[in-house]
């Protein structure tokens, strides 16, 4: 439970920042208290604000500025520190990278016990702006008001943007994104300018009414666009006006779509896509491989660095060409179609079963024969019988979600006893866990951290295991 602070308590100075937290606030410490204080990194001196107090921490945000740490850097976007996007642009990338190995090395070592004294160097992202693939955007009646909007009653207050952290029904409206290429920043404004000469209104959180809603952006490695214009309560002839004019506008969008949902949530997963214009989907491409990505696929948002982490797990698995693979958490079986060459046969297993026809898709275009792929929940499949039909594989490589495996997927694994795992990880700490059951049967032989996402606290692990020898 939060604890009232005393005013006189409210207020610490000459904070020294020492570390940084998991979420990416900075970390300092009172003889009572460790704080978490947002925007503030280690090396700084700072004043703070207690905003919210429990028994042995605090929250709080930085009043002034005492001392800057040498790793500071001033950020290159004007909606830094609102939007919630890209919360590390305040530190050089390299002391990014430094903080991110770091943190890795923390969780192995501490919660997996792992001795991480071999530990590679982490692989930064050669892009660290523009690097992203796809984009949400929101629609809102609800502008998040800056300090630089003086006169709120002469603003506009429709949106088209970001939400502001902490606030579902607020939206940061966006001028320029550093996370996608052109014309990405070009399409949305030009979107939202001609939607508000329209009077076209946007849809309002809240009260769910209005007839924008959301717009979400595709812009593939081959340059090819998809567009999704998400109407909530159109009135007639304005999704053929908006969509005629940004497909006039914008010819070279490869796949422009459309959906009407007037559910209370946003996801599309469930929702028929209307094509207005183009096809159905884009292509993504990957060392002569073409994927087939559409508006419910998933594939890896920094297309460029998931190569890079590709290649890291394929050398990690070091396949010669007769080996039975099974990859976990295929997704859309895009690690498993990028590794089928160098396999005898590979078996993708993943939840949601439109990715696993993604990934047939995918398999079928390339003309990659030795994949099968399944759906369904990793415990309900990888069973036994799962094994027994399909043989034990020579190597396994798992890159399960932020929960980390199931303990029942790390007993099979123990039980199918394969001679190497790769375990691909977008959290060091739940990796670590299942590390410390793993190490009943395998050692840990490689340790490499990938960064996909540049200016934010993500970081990807690559961990290579081998069975040990009995
Ligand atoms: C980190 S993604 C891996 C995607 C894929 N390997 C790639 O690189 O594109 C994790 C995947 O696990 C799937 N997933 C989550 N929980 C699952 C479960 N219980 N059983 C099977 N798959 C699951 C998600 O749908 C998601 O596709």
């Amino acid at each position: 439970m939060s604890r009232r602070i005393p005013q006189e308590k409210k207020f610490l100075k000459d904070i020294a920042i020492i570390d940084i937290a998991e979420e990416g606030r900075g970390v300092g410490k009172t003889d009572d208290l460790v704080l978490f204080v947002e925007k503030a990194v280690p090396g700084d001196v700072v004043d703070v604000e207690l905003m919210r107090k429990k028994k042995n921490f605090a929250e709080a945000r930085v009043t002034s500025l005492k001392e800057a740490s040498t790793y500071r850097v001033d950020p290159f976007c004007e909606h830094f520190g609102v939007c919630g996007g890209c919360k590390w642009q305040h530190m050089s990338y390299e002391s990014q990278l430094k903080f991110k190995q770091q943190s890795v090395d923390n969780a192995l070592s501490r919660i997996g016990k792992v001795d991480t004294s071999a530990m590679e160097d982490i692989l930064g992202s050669a892009q660290t702006e523009y690097y992203r693939n796809k984009l949400e955007y929101t629609f809102s009646n609800k502008k998040w008001l800056t300090s630089v909007d003086e006169d709120a009653s002469q603003l506009e207050m429709n949106a088209l943007g970001f939400h502001v952290p902490g606030r579902f029904d607020k939206i940061l409206d966006i001028d320029h994104c550093f996370l996608q290429q052109d014309p990405s920043n070009e399409i949305r404004n030009t979107i939202r300018d001609f939607a508000l000469s329209k009077g076209m209104t946007f849809y309002d959180l809240r009260e769910h009414t209005g007839v924008l809603r959301n717009l979400i952006i595709r812009i593939s490695s081959t340059g090819e666009m998809m567009v999704i214009v998400v109407f909530a309560y159109p009135e007639e002839g304005q999704v053929e006006l908006l969509m005629n004019f940004i497909n006039e506008r914008f010819p070279q969008i490869a796949s422009l779509l459309y959906i009407v949902n007037q559910k209370r949530n946003d996801t599309i997963f469930d929702q028929d896509i209307h094509v207005y214009a183009g096809r159905d989907f884009i292509y993504e491409e990957m060392e002569g491989l073409r994927y087939k990505v559409g508006p419910k696929s998933f594939y890896q948002t920094n297309s460029a660095q998931a190569y890079e982490l590709y290649k890291i797990t394929r050398d990690f698995a070091d396949l010669k060409g007769d080996e039975l693979v099974y990859d976990l958490y295929t997704g859309a079986g895009t690690i498993a179609n990028f590794v089928a060459k160098k396999a005898k046969e590979v078996i993708g297993v993943e939840y949601v079963p439109t990715a696993i026809e993604d990934a047939k898709v995918n398999s079928a275009i390339n003309n990659i024969n030795n994949t099968k792929f399944y759906a369904g929940d990793m415990k309900d499949v990888l069973i036994p019988s799962f094994v027994v039909e399909h043989g034990k594989p020579d190597v396994v490589i798992t890159d399960p979600p932020r929960a980390g495996m199931h303990a029942d997927v790390v007993a099979r694994l123990l039980e199918m006893e394969s001679p190497r795992i790769v375990y691909v990880s977008c959290n060091a700490a739940t990796q670590a866990r299942d590390l410390v059951l793993l190490a009943e049967k395998y050692d840990v032989k490689r340790i490499k951290p990938v960064d996909m996402f540049p200016h934010t606290q993500h970081v990807e692990n690559v961990v290579l295991l081998e069975l040990k020898k009995s």
